[in-house]
């Protein structure tokens, strides 16, 4: 996979996207959120990755859309060309988890990006903020929804109207990043957790993720409903079979395929 936007490896079942776009902090436009679904989209669809990390660079994640480009949009760019729902969201549709690694600056639609992912894991560099005030627009890619959803209404509405940016630490307190780690040991940190993921059961891992997203889109009944049927069904899996074969048999359980 070649792009101009994005660097791809793999490490084992580990897919990793870096967003690339150094002279600009890696400020997402259109080009690289195209490239970043295409990517993510194959990944999916890969069974030999069971697992994708989403990072950037050791001083940005991402500081936010594009300014330079959209500056002179009008309406009819914005909702008309349907502007960041057309090209932002197609990670909300990828199945398999999808760990966000932030280092620096993750800023605006980055750290509404950052938020898209499963789960966060931060280098004690990392900076969050939503400073999109200050450039005269609200958010535009779920800030307003997601950030009180994660971090409580007075964090979220304090970041939102300051433009107030937080540490590491304090998006580890308020729940916004799981792990904080130094930041030359992030990536090792990431890919371990990245790996223990890729081997457990691609299926389980998919179930588990949709379960949790369907806690924020329904109420507590419907949702232990939901989960319920999953683990039913998970008896119908040799995932279910090798995974507790395995630990009756005190061997480790290999998932390999399933
Ligand atoms: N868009 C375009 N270019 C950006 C950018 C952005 N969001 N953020 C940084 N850059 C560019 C700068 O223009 C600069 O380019 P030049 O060298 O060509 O001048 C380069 O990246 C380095 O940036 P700075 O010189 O500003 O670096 P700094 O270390 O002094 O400051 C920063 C870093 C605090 C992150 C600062 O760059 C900044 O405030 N960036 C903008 C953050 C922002 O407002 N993000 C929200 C955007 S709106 C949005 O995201 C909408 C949405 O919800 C979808």
């Amino acid at each position: 996979m070649n792009y101009a936007d994005l660097l791809i490896a793999t490490h084992g079942k580990v897919a990793v996207i870096r967003l690339n776009r150094p002279k600009a902090l890696n400020a997402l436009n259109d080009n690289m959120m195209d490239e970043l679904g295409d990517a993510l989209y194959k990944f999916d669809a890969d069974s030999s990755i069971g697992c994708i990390i989403l990072t950037g660079s050791e001083k940005a994640f991402a500081a936010g859309a594009d300014i330079a480009a959209m500056v002179d949009y009008d309406y009819g760019d914005t909702y008309g060309g349907n502007y960041i729902g057309r090209n932002w969201e197609h990670i909300l549709n990828v199945r398999k988890p999808v760990i966000g690694v932030v280092q620096g600056f993750c800023l605006g639609g980055g750290c509404e990006l950052a938020m898209m992912c499963d789960f966060l894991i931060a280098a004690d560099t990392a900076k969050f903020g939503q400073p999109e005030i200050k450039v005269g627009v609200t958010p535009g890619a779920g800030g307003t929804q997601r950030l009180p959803r994660t971090i409580g209404k007075a964090k979220a509405m304090d970041m939102l109207l300051t433009a107030r940016m937080i540490d590491a630490a304090e998006a580890e307190r308020t729940g916004l990043v799981s792990r904080v780690v130094a930041a030359d040991k992030v990536m090792e940190e990431a890919l371990a957790a990245a790996t223990t993921i890729a081997s457990m059961s691609v299926t389980v891992a998919m179930a588990i993720k949709d379960s949790v997203n369907r806690a924020f889109e329904t109420t507590l009944t419907e949702g232990v409903r939901y989960e319920r049927r999953y683990f039913h069904a998970a008896f119908g899996t040799p995932a279910q079979k090798e995974g507790m074969q395995a630990f009756l048999a005190k061997r480790p359980a290999n998932f390999d395929g399933l």
